[in-house]
């Protein structure tokens, strides 16, 4: 994906979000979903381990929503794993105000779930 976005195949609306502060210290990735109309997915995540904790996370996720509310985007969907080291990162979401909403078991892999997290853009719902 990073590939074919560098190489401009991608289109406008597939974003890359980067921190910088004296260097990288967190990316974001995301894109609209194919088969619905204004559902977009936050594919990457990621904040140096060394800068976890900082809020850095939370604000990109916040300039996230503001970025795709300004554009008329109606759902953020956000998927990670089911698995016990990742309750942190769903601790995250959860505290954004993400709705855990979805479920697919054994998707990863065996034992190993995906976890589907929602949050309606501009409003409660
Ligand atoms: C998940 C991740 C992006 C969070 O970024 P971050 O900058 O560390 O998070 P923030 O400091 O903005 O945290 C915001 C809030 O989320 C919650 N939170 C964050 N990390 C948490 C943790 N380890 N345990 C429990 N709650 C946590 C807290 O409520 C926190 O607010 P507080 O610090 O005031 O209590 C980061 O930990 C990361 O890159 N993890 C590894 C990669 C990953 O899992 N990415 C997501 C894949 S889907």
């Amino acid at each position: 994906v990073l590939g074919e976005s560098l190489r401009g195949e991608l289109g406008p609306d597939h974003v890359w979000l980067t921190d910088d502060d004296g260097g990288p210290v967190g990316v974001a990735y995301y894109a609209p979903e194919r088969m619905a109309e204004g559902t977009w997915n936050l594919y990457m995540l990621a904040v140096h381990p060394d800068r976890q904790r900082q809020g850095r996370g939370a604000a990109m996720v916040r300039h996230v929503e503001r970025e795709l509310s300004g554009r008329g985007a109606r759902l953020l969907l956000i998927e990670t794993s089911g698995l016990g080291r990742f309750e942190r990162t769903r601790a995250f979401y959860r505290a954004l105000r993400y709705d855990e909403e979805a479920r697919i078991r054994d998707f990863y892999n065996a034992g190993d779930d995906k976890v589907v997290f929602r949050k309606a853009l501009g409003g409660d719902r």
